[in-house]
């Protein structure tokens, strides 16, 4: 069924795209202290899996612009020490992959697509040449089933030995998946309008932050990841991601992308955005980057907004050996991932999704407005909460 879905003769399932990328790597059995370049921004989980194979994550940085890794990097991050190239499609972005794959083919390199992030249906469903396509539907994924991952393997015997390994993994009990859909639904009630002003009063009273607990609960694996990752779906959660495809809705999604670009239109020149030039321009996540973005931030939610910086993991990816930046003599290295590190500094992400009504949009807008108007008035600019 999934293979119908997803118009490809192969595939595997699991509960999280981790777990493809961890079999993928015991499958190929790189030499220790290879080299995997990998997009400057990702997940830290990511990279500890690609670390736990003893291999080296070479960060490549990205275009603000486009979101893409930058190509005309490329040849100089290969060494004769690298394995594969691994590109993650961000904020529901997608990248060119075809100028990639033909750098990667003429160094001989397998590419992974790190396609988590930008589920968009079945008319996108990564490069045909990449050698790993990876979906996730986690929670907060566009089309979640609460977990489950999907990989698109190009390579038949890769494919075979996967899923050796993968036969090797536990099966996730239904009772498990229960408890999973349990907390996902005590987060969704902390996160109501209407219950989050009595927590607020509850939890200030505590002296709890409830958004970072609710973050905190979304987390899947915090502990042991690597060895928890390893994992099959129950039937349960196969059942629910079938339904969730099968059920996948291109003008609902739509909806999605009217909402963002009524926002993108309407935010001022000082909020840069990021990805507008992607091939596809897709709003899983709604960045904008502001010159002073936690003054902004505490202005936006003191308004009313509910901004965030840190709710997502998503983060930069920093060369395993950096030159000491505090020393001002060291040079410049043109390698290091500047404008990824520029946009981690500077982001702010705005409560934008197909679900927020217009009027809603257009507060969020102003309140926008707002911020950066204080925000450049003073630095230290204090506002009591509304809330
Ligand atoms: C870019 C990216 N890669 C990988 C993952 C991991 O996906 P999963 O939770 O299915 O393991 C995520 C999840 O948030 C992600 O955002």
């Amino acid at each position: 069924m999934l293979i119908k879905l997803l118009k490809t003769s192969i595939k595997v399932e699991v509960t999280r795209s981790l777990c493809l990328g961890h079999s993928n790597c015991e499958v190929m059995n790189f030499e220790a202290g290879s080299e995997v370049i990998m997009s400057a921004i990702n997940i830290p989980d990511m990279v500890t899996v690609v670390k736990h194979h003893n291999l080296k994550v070479v960060p490549w940085d990205i275009s603000i612009e486009t979101t893409e890794p930058k190509l005309d990097l490329l040849p100089s991050l290969i060494t004769s020490h690298t394995v594969a190239i691994l590109v993650a499609h961000i904020f529901g972005k997608w990248c060119d992959m075809d100028p990639i794959i033909d750098v990667a083919q003429s160094y001989n390199l397998p590419v992974i697509e790190d396609c988590a992030e930008s589920f968009c249906g079945f008319d996108v469903i990564g490069n045909p040449r990449s050698d790993l396509v990876l979906f996730s539907f986690g929670v907060i994924k566009f089309s979640t089933a609460f977990g489950g991952a999907i990989a698109k393997i190009k390579d038949e015997s890769v494919y075979k030995k996967m899923l050796e390994v993968y036969g090797t993994y536990r099966v996730q009990g239904h009772g498990e998946f229960l408890k999973k859909i349990f907390k996902y639904y005590l987060v969704y009630l902390i996160l109501l309008p209407f219950s989050e002003k009595i927590l607020i009063s509850a939890a200030r009273f505590f002296g709890i932050d409830h958004k970072a607990m609710a973050v905190q609960m979304l987390r899947g694996f915090p502990d042991q990841m690597t060895q928890r990752i390893k994992m099959r779906p129950s039937s349960a959660l196969l059942q629910m991601l079938r339904e969730r495809l099968e059920g996948f809705s291109k003008s609902d999604f739509e909806t999605g992308q009217v909402k963002g670009d009524y926002v993108r239109m309407r935010l001022p020149e000082e909020a840069q955005m990021v990805g507008m030039k992607a091939i596809i321009n897709n709003y899983w996540l709604f960045p904008i980057l502001v010159e002073s973005p936690d003054t902004v931030l505490s202005v936006l939610n003191a308004l009313g907004v509910d901004a965030y910086r840190g709710a997502t993991q998503l983060n930069i990816i920093e060369p395993e050996t950096s030159p000491n930046s505090d020393d001002p003599m060291t040079p410049i290295d043109p390698s290091y991932p500047s404008e990824a590190r520029y946009l981690i500094d500077h982001v702010v992400y705005l409560p934008v999704n197909k679900k927020v009504p217009f009027h809603v949009l257009n507060k969020i807008c102003n309140a926008v407005k707002e911020a950066i108007r204080l925000s450049k008035d003073s630095p230290k600019v204090r506002i009591q909460s509304k809330l």
